[in-house]
Formats: C-alpha cells, structure tokens, sequence
C-alpha cells in the first residue's frame, strides 16, 4: 500500500486488523478507543474513502491508497502533496482555529472522517481559510455521517463549529494572554496525529506484553493455582499469581495524602471479589502468546456466596467482603456490616430542636428516594501503560510511561509498592486521552512495573475497551432519600439526607466520594437544621471510583428534585426558592457538624448565575414539536464545589529561561484534556510580558518537574497555575534586575537571554485556603406523554468561575460537563447482572454522539476570586452536577410527574408516565 505518501510492503499477519498494521507500521495517527468500530478514533482514508481501520482487515488494504490525519495535508482531498510534513489539512485547521479538541484522542480520526466526506466537508477541504464559510451540514448529516466519531470531551459543539470554518480563538498580544482564547500549544501536532499519547512512542526492543486472567466468579477464594505449564509456552517470560508478588496491601486510589483510602487490595489477591478481577498475568512476546499462556493456568476456586445489592449488603447475615479490615489500621469503617465509609452528623442552629421537630412545624415537607446509575467514564483512550528497567548513575530507574492524571502519586505507591526508592522510579504521562477522574486509579503501572523488574524487558499493558466496562471503576451509583421542609413562604426548615452508596468490591475513593457527595450538596442551602445519614458499602461488583463531580452529582440531583418539588407544593417559583434558600457570603458551610476549615469565599457568583438562566430561560425563540401529546415545561437546579479537595494539594512550578529565549515551564501536572497546558503558558507568558509561543510547558515528568498532587479535583487551573504564576513572577523580577527584559520592550535591555540562561523562578502552592465556585442550569423541554420522548428545546448553563482564563476553552469544558451529564441523564447506565456486566461495548453502553447532544448556551458570572490566579477559579467538573436535576425538574414541570430515577430513558419515561399520569 502506499501509506501517507509511502510505500509500505511488510505482509499483515493472518487475521489482522488495518489499524494494528498501521501503528506497528509507525502509523500513531491512528489511534485505537474501541474494539468494535464504535469510536472513530481509529479512522482513515483508504482510496479516499474514511473507513474505521479497526473494522477492515490489513490485506484488503494491498495496492490501496491509505491516508492518516498524519498525511491528510499532503495526500487528503484537496492537500498539497509538495508541501512539508507539517502542512495541515483546511479541516485540521479549522479544528485548531475552532478550538475542536480538548484531549484530542479522537482527533486525528475526526478530521479523517470530515476531510473524506463530502456532505461534512464541502468545499472546505480544498479552500484557503479566507473563503466564506459554506452553510452548516444539516442536522441528518451530521447524524449519520459522523455518529461513528465519539468525542467525550467537548460536546461536539466545538466541532460543529469547525466544520463551518467558525474562528473561536485569537491571537493574543505580549503579556496579554490570560483571558484571551489562545490556541492551545500541542494544536496543530493533535490535530495531525502527530502528538505521542502513552503508547504513541516507537516500541522499544524486546517488548513484551500482558494478559491477565480475570476471575469467572464475583466472589471466590483460589485454593490451587498452578502456572507451569503457562510458563512453558511459547514466547512467554513470566506468569504471575498471587504467590509471586509482594502481598501489601494498597488501595488504586491515589490521593495526596495515601491513608485517605482503606488499603483494602493487593496486585493478586487470592480471594476475588468481582467477576473479572485478577488471578493471574501473563507476559509474553505478543499479546496472543500471552492471553494463549492464560488458558494453561490451572485454577481451583471455592466459590463463596456474593451480595449484589449495597441494601442487602450491609444486612446482618449477608457475605462480608473484608472481614479482616479494621477502621484504624485499614480505614474501613464497619467490615462486619461491609460498610467501608459513613457520615452519621445532625446539626441544628441555637434555639432549634433539630430535624424532626422541625419537619413536623413545617408548612410543606417532601420525602423522596432518588436513584443513579453506574456510569462508565469512557475516556477514549484506554488505560495503558509501558515500563522499562534503565540504567542511571546510581543504578537502574524504572522508567513508567502511563496514561494518567497523577505521576507522582503513582510514583510514589509504585516505590511502596515494590520497596523502591522514590528516586529509583520516573513516571512519565504523555498527553493522556481523557480521564475524568478515571486516572486517578493505579490500574495498570504495578503490573507492568513488577513485570520489568522481573523480566529486565520493557513490558506493556493497554486495557481494551471491554475491560475498560468490566474492571476499571465507575461512577458510584447513590441511593438518596431527602426529606425537607419548609415554611410557607419558601425558607427552608430542614433538610436531611440518607445516602447509600454502592462502592463494589473495593473502597477505592469511597470515603471521598462519600464525603464530598454530602459535603457541599448540603452546604450550599442554609437550614436551622440538617442531618446527614451516609454510608459506602462493598458488595461483589465491580469497583466504583472517582468520576467528574465525585458523589456530588448523585446527591444534588435528589437534592435539587426535593427543592423543586417542595417550591411547587408552596406555589413559590423555583428560581425564588433557590435565591431564598442558599448560603451567601458570611454563610458557614454546614453540614452536620462537619465545617470546612480552610473553605472561604474567594468570590460569589451564585446570585448572577440565577439572574442570567432565568433570563435566558425566559427569553422567546423556541421551536417545540408541533402535536398531540407534546407538553412543555422548564426546570433549573444549582450547585456548588470547592475549587480545591481538601486536605492538601501540592504543586511545585519552574520556569527556566532558555539560550534562545524561550521560557520553560516545568510543572507535575498531567494533560488529559482539561486545558492546562494551555493555562500554564497563558499564565506565565502574562506574567512575563512575552507572547505564549515563547512558552512551553514540560508537563507530568517525576524526573523534571517538582511535585505535584495531581490533576483532579480541577486543581490544574488553580492550584498548579497559581505555582506557575508565582515562578514566573519570581523569575521576571529575577530577569529584571539583573537588567533582561523578556519582552524586550524597555530600554534597560543590556543583558541576553543568552547570559542568563538557565536562571529560573520556582514556586509552590499547597492549595489552601480553598474557594468555592457555582454553576445553574436550566432547560426548557417538550415531553411526549404517549412515547416518553424528551426533546430539548434550550439548554442554557451559568459558571462562576471568577476570571476567565481562556473563553473558548472554559466553555469547551462546560459544554463537555453538560453534554457527560445529559448522557448519565438519559441513556448511559452500566447493566449489571449478578455481578456481570452486560454493557462491554460502546455501541450498547449509548455514550451520546453529535446528533444527541443540544448546543447549551453557556454564560459567565462576572466576578474576581481572591483566591485563585488573577481571579480565575477552577471549573472543569463542576458543570455535570446540575444538568441531571435541572432536566428531570424539567420533566416533571412539564409533566406533573417527577422522575427520581437515572437515566430517564425514553421506555423509564413512558412507563412512568403510564402508571403515574400526574
Ligand atoms: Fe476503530 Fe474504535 S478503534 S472504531
Ligand atoms: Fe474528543 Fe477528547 S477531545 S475525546
């Protein structure tokens, strides 16, 4: 075939797919999300034609034509075949004018997939940029000739935008970069494939690879295991059970302080909790040899009874899955009744009886049970992660290369873990392909670390998306139940919840999840009197974990419906009722007796975010459905988070200045997406008074950069940016009196950069006191009564997020939130049976697709948070945790009837519209 220009002639092996040949051809720009022609990321042009490479056998390629978002600027339709290897495709550039990519891992097949369909591409994909845009694809073009490109981070209205040529962002001025929508640094390699994500790198020498036997039953203990045979195959090096590895226990959640979680796993453990956990692993030549050597692993279970449900699961009786944890040296709470985390906590304010007393004064009081489902992150690029021995001065480092958001605290279990020094192991993430928090896990990394200890190889494991379903952790699913009441005129006169969690077979980010689901769910309405009854409770499903929102999108969705529901029973409008109700400046954030120390507020922007979607919600310009059995109504809902988690979150920042000029950032955090290398250099371009190409960003290297917590919690724009703000202001003053002037701008310029290289500004920010930040959502829908169908008609979103970084890509990280949400709303549920989980795929799991998501009008509160970076606060996961309730709040003023149960799939929908008709 001729590949990008080139001629290819290795022969596929029997059976192989096009996009395994490519990448082992080099080809990176293709990418791998799926197994089934599900996500696009793999896409190509094969004589001109995109075509999901995953889905087409190699040899069917022979003499053909095959063109990646690599080539697409020189052999696409329309590009330039004299030009260089950098000459970007007129789509590619419009992606990058469009600001159409956050992680960018389904990129480079989007752009394959536009460029070679001439419905979506029109004449764009051979014009010069100055040409007028053409009109949008239609609505049934893009729903059928791009629904095989998932994107779960932008919510597809930035990719729209590209394909009308529309330019969101801008040039900014030396030193004029914050707040202005700069294009982000890794553009233009992401949108040519050309930016190395964690298995992008050419393959080391003697590669091996993993396969790990997962378990057939949810809850068993392994009374015999035997390898030899396994161990004789062809091609293997190693196989592992649980008697070959070191046995302390450790929890894959990864926190800035580690005793955070229970340690309640270990790398094999031989007992097995859910269907699919580790027994054994495998590592060989290929990934054939090693999955082949599984099958000879000879294993005896006893299978022991297993408990499914959280409600049974903490029943006297019921199959206790840690028995032996204790709460002080584990950190499991109650293993007798398999409650690993609880909150029991009331609170009433003086001359106040409490929550009963005051639910039985009330005028009106509700109670209700809400419900969430399990929701899987699907990040479109697997966890993977590769590991290698390599010498160093002081004797050989582990070098680990992993798809991650936190390095460092990988790092440093992974020294734990295998009895290390922390020096003696470098953990590197390249560009990760979306996390959400799913990152926040070690998942892979102590597997393929032990294995190249053990082996001297370097050893690679990339999960599929299978097993990105069965074993990697989701969003706990919540059952809450609320009671509120109120007095006539709307002021609220308690509020209590009771929470239960369902945390699987392991209490990986239980505690957290727990405590920050009740946490400012709770804290945001003032209340004479709350109570808050919690637990997290194992049962032999898989894990859950952290996901976007951590626990506070379950709670305030039952939260926000129980308002709703108690602001129609008094007649009080909703927005009223909200404005009535929340804290405000001077406010504790009280929750039971739980007060947050160091939580202030840097800025409040609540009031302006319900000014501005009551007035959007209000403005005239809907088109409802025309017919019978259409009934229309709105709904809003708010929610507030801590711009920081608590309890520390550290970053140290350098930023060097270079021969040429260039200044480098040296900063721990990881890029997944979340914008913040492109944040980093807007911050210290602004504070050097140099434009932001003068800057790059060496971004989640242990071994170059300081430490640093991580990227969760959103923290990347506040906590490791207030780092890099400091360092470089440090260094401008430094710069300056030794008479540089980065800008070149004043006369006093008598020194070079040339002299000065290498002096640097470093800073740390430990990520207290921590701000809070809002967001309210509102959606006016039409329902129909006799299907369950909801359309939505407006979807407008408000975020205080204090100063505005960078416009376009704020609202890219709002539209991605709420287009996550409105999936976990409506179609994305894991369904589990007996511990099995029977949504493997991505077909069958319904993560939205460009036709399924609404454009949502997003609007900024206008306010400067003293906290945080020149005024900005953090807001990348707080925009999913009022989408949920404000559609559902939607539904029922619509209908009369109100769903308590996610996701209102159309069939749910119906069925409560039938039995209940409001
Ligand atoms: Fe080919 Fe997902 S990797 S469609
Ligand atoms: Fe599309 Fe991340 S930018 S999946």
């Amino acid at each position: 075939m001729r590949l990008d220009g080139t001629d290819v002639t290795a022969e596929p092996r029997p059976g192989q797919c096009l996009r395994t040949y490519l990448r082992e051809q080099g080809a990176t720009a293709v990418k791998k999300g799926c197994d089934a022609g599900d996500c696009g990321a793999c896409t190509v042009l094969l004589d001109g034609a995109p075509v999901q490479s995953c889905l087409v056998p190699a040899h069917r390629a022979a003499d053909a034509e095959v063109v990646t978002a690599a080539g697409l600027g020189r052999f696409g339709p329309g590009g330039d075949p004299a030009a260089d290897d950098e000459h970007l495709h007129p789509v590619q550039r419009a992606f990058v004018e469009a600001a159409g990519f956050q992680c960018g891992f389904c990129t480079a097949g989007m752009v394959c997939t536009v460029a070679g369909t001439p419905e979506l591409a029109q004449e764009r994909t051979g014009h010069a940029p100055a040409a007028p845009s053409p009109a949008a694809p239609s609505p049934a073009a893009l729903a059928e000739h791009l629904k095989g490109n998932l994107c779960r981070c932008t919510g597809y209205r930035s990719i729209r935008d590209a394909l009308v040529g529309r330019v969101n962002t801008e040039v900014a001025e030396p030193g004029q970069a914050f707040g202005r929508a700069v294009v982000a640094p890794a553009a233009t390699r992401v949108v040519s494939g050309r930016e190395p994500y964690t298995l992008d790198e050419p393959e080391p020498p003697g590669l091996l690879h993993v396969a790990v036997l997962g378990s057939p039953h949810p809850h068993a203990r392994i009374t015999r295991i035997d390898a030899t045979a396994a161990r004789r195959a062809p091609g293997v090096h190693l196989v592992l059970t649980h008697h070959d590895v070191p046995a302390t226990p450790y929890s894959t959640a990864r926190h800035e302080n580690r005793l955070d979680d229970p340690d309640d796993t270990r790398i094999l453990d031989p007992v097995l909790r859910f269907t699919g956990q580790r027994v054994a692993v495998a590592v060989a030549e290929t990934p054939r040899q090693a999955r082949e050597a599984l099958a000879l692993v000879d294993v005896e279970y006893e299978v022991l009874p297993a408990v499914f449900d959280p409600e049974d699961a903490r029943r006297p009786g019921a199959p206790l899955l840690h028995p032996d944890r204790t709460p002080h040296e584990h950190r499991v709470a109650d293993a007798g009744r398999n409650v690993v985390a609880q909150i029991h906590e009331e609170y009433a304010e003086p001359g106040h009886d409490g929550v009963e007393a005051a639910l039985a004064a009330s005028a009106a009081t509700v109670t209700g049970t809400w419900t969430t489902e399990r929701v899987n992150h699907v990040a479109l690029e697997t966890h993977g992660a590769r590991a290698w021995p390599e010498p160093g001065p002081d004797g050989d480092v582990l070098h680990v290369r992993t798809s991650t958001q936190v390095p460092f605290l990988v790092r440093d279990e992974l020294a734990r873990l295998l009895d290390l020094p922390t020096d003696r192991v470098r953990v590197v993430a390249g560009r990760v392909g979306g996390g959400f928090g799913g990152k926040q896990e070690l998942l892979v990394e102590d597997v393929v670390a032990l294995a190249a200890l053990r082996t001297g190889h370097p050893v690679q494991w990339e999960l599929t998306r299978e097993q990105q379903f069965t074993v990697v952790p989701c969003r706990h699913p919540f059952r809450v139940t609320v009671r509120a009441g109120a007095a006539a005129d709307g002021t609220l006169t308690a509020l209590a919840i009771d929470v239960l969690a369902d945390t699987g077979a392991y209490g990986n980010h239980a505690p957290g999840v727990l405590f920050h689901g009740v946490h400012e769910s709770m804290a945001v309405y003032r209340a004479p009197a709350k109570r808050v009854d919690a637990e997290s409770v194992y049962t032999n499903n898989v894990s859950s974990g952290a996901f976007r929102g951590y626990g506070l999108g379950q709670v305030q969705f039952a939260i926000e419906g129980a308002i709703d529901e108690l602001a129609a029973r008094l007649g009080v409008d909703p927005f009223e009722m909200r404005r009535r109700n929340v804290v405000r400046p001077g406010d504790a954030f009280v929750v039971g007796q739980l007060v947050d120390g160091d939580l202030e507020y840097g800025s409040y922007g609540l009031d302006q975010c319900l000014d501005l979607v009551e007035e959007a919600l209000s403005r005239p310009g809907d088109t409802p459905p025309t017919g019978a059995g259409w009934v229309e109504g709105r709904g809003v809902a708010l929610a507030m988070i801590a711009t920081i988690p608590p309890r520390g979150h550290r970053t140290h920042a350098r930023v060097t200045l270079e021969a040429d000029g260039t200044f480098v950032v040296d900063v721990g955090t990881a890029e997944f997406g979340n914008g913040t290398t492109t944040v980093h250099a807007q911050v210290a371009a602004t504070e050097l008074g140099v434009p932001v190409s003068r800057v790059r960003v060496r971004p989640s290297d242990t071994a170059t950069a300081g430490y640093d917590t991580g990227a969760f919690g959103s923290t990347g724009s506040v906590v490791a940016a207030l780092a890099v703000h400091r360092a470089a202001a440090h260094l401008s003053t430094t710069l300056s009196s030794a008479g540089y002037s980065p800008s070149g701008n004043d006369s006093t310029g008598r020194t070079s950069s040339t002299q000065l290289a290498g002096t640097f500004g470093e800073a740390t920010h430990d990520g207290s006191p921590r701000s809070v930040a809002f967001n309210v959502h509102g959606f006016r829908v039409a329902v129909h009564r006799e299907t369950g169908e909801v359309r939505i008609l407006r979807s407008v979103h408000a975020a205080d997020a204090g100063v505005v970084i960078n416009p376009q890509q704020l609202r890219g990280q709002i539209e991605g939130g709420v287009a996550q949400a409105l999936g976990s709303a409506l179609t994305e549920r894991m369904v589990v049976r007996d511990g099995v989980v029977v949504t493997r795929t991505l077909r069958h799991y319904r993560a939205p697709q460009v036709a399924d998501v609404p454009e949502t009008e997003v609007l900024f509160a206008d306010t400067y948070d003293r906290l945080g970076p020149r005024g900005a606060k953090s807001m990348s996961e707080a925009p999913y945790n009022p989408v949920a309730p404000a559609l559902a709040n939607a539904v029922a003023d619509a209908t009369g009837v109100r769903p308590r149960d996610l996701p209102m799939q159309r069939d749910r929908l119906w069925e409560l519209l039938r039995t209940d008709p409001g």
